[in-house]
């Protein structure tokens, strides 16, 4: 760490309280975090997995598995969040958007997962990251979960450094407002950089992960599990693909 580092300001963990529900599920449907979530939708997309199982950690109001579910017909969804608020709102959306019989919603703690081992094809996780309080649990519990073929996608906040912090939330959080906004400002103090975010994978199950940066504002993982040429190929040639 060198004087330009801002250091870190972890967050409360869990996003229970019922205003803090209602403040992010409806900023969910602004424009700018809907067009934020769908160039995840999108990396999801190209990477080919288009049937199998779904597994959304700390999916909040479910706005990201959702959209996933719209666009693949044949995938199956779980979404799992430790605020019965939360899941409570998703569940809601699943039900208002005709597809709860293909999505479901769980109260569960990313840091304890209840499956199996190897059950899911595809593990994501939007925003959860910089809320953690021991990150390597949660990433390894990703790693288990998730089958050898399967792929792992991680995307969070980027925090920046300590000249450019005032700007940065208040170009990039200009969109915000109310409580909305102090989520924001709190969010990105308590993001990772990414020399940290190698030192989270390094520590971790997931050593062969890749970081990606996306904009200036976000960054993340993606480890590709076996057969991932392949099945990129498959859903190029063929428009679809099975992970
Ligand atoms: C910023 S929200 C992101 C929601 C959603 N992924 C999205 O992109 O819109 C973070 C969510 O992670 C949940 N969360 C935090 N710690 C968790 C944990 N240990 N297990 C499960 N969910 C957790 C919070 O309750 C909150 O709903």
């Amino acid at each position: 760490m060198n004087w330009l580092t801002l250091p870190r300001k972890p967050e409360p963990e869990v996003m229970g309280d019922a205003e803090e529900v209602e403040a992010y599920a409806s900023a969910a449907a602004q424009a700018y975090l809907d067009a934020l979530d769908n160039t995840l939708v999108e990396q999801v997309l190209s990477l080919g997995c288009t049937s199998g199982w779904l597994l959304d950690i700390g999916t909040g109001p479910g706005a990201i598995p959702l959209k996933i579910a719209r666009r693949l017909a044949n995938l199956r969804v779980v979404g799992i969040d430790c605020s019965a608020n939360m899941v409570r709102a998703a569940r809601r959306a699943a039900v208002e958007q005709g597809l709860a019989e293909r999505v479901l919603f769980f109260v569960a703690d990313a840091n304890h997962l209840c499956f199996r081992d190897a059950a899911f094809d595809l593990v994501l996780s939007n925003s959860l990251l910089h809320h953690l309080q021991n990150p390597v649990a949660v990433l390894n519990e990703m790693a288990r979960v998730a089958k050898p073929t399967g792929v792992l996608l991680l995307r969070d906040l980027r925090r920046p450094s300590r000249l450019t912090f005032r700007v940065h939330v208040g170009w990039y959080g200009r969109h915000y407002s109310g409580l909305m906004k102090k989520l924001y400002v709190d969010s990105v103090r308590a993001s990772y950089t990414g020399e940290e975010l190698g030192e989270l994978l390094r520590h971790s199950a997931l050593t062969d992960a890749r970081i990606f940066f996306h904009q200036r504002t976000h960054l993340g993982f993606i480890r590709e599990g076996q057969g991932a040429g392949l099945r990129r190929e498959q859903a190029s040639a063929t428009g679809a693909g099975r992970c």
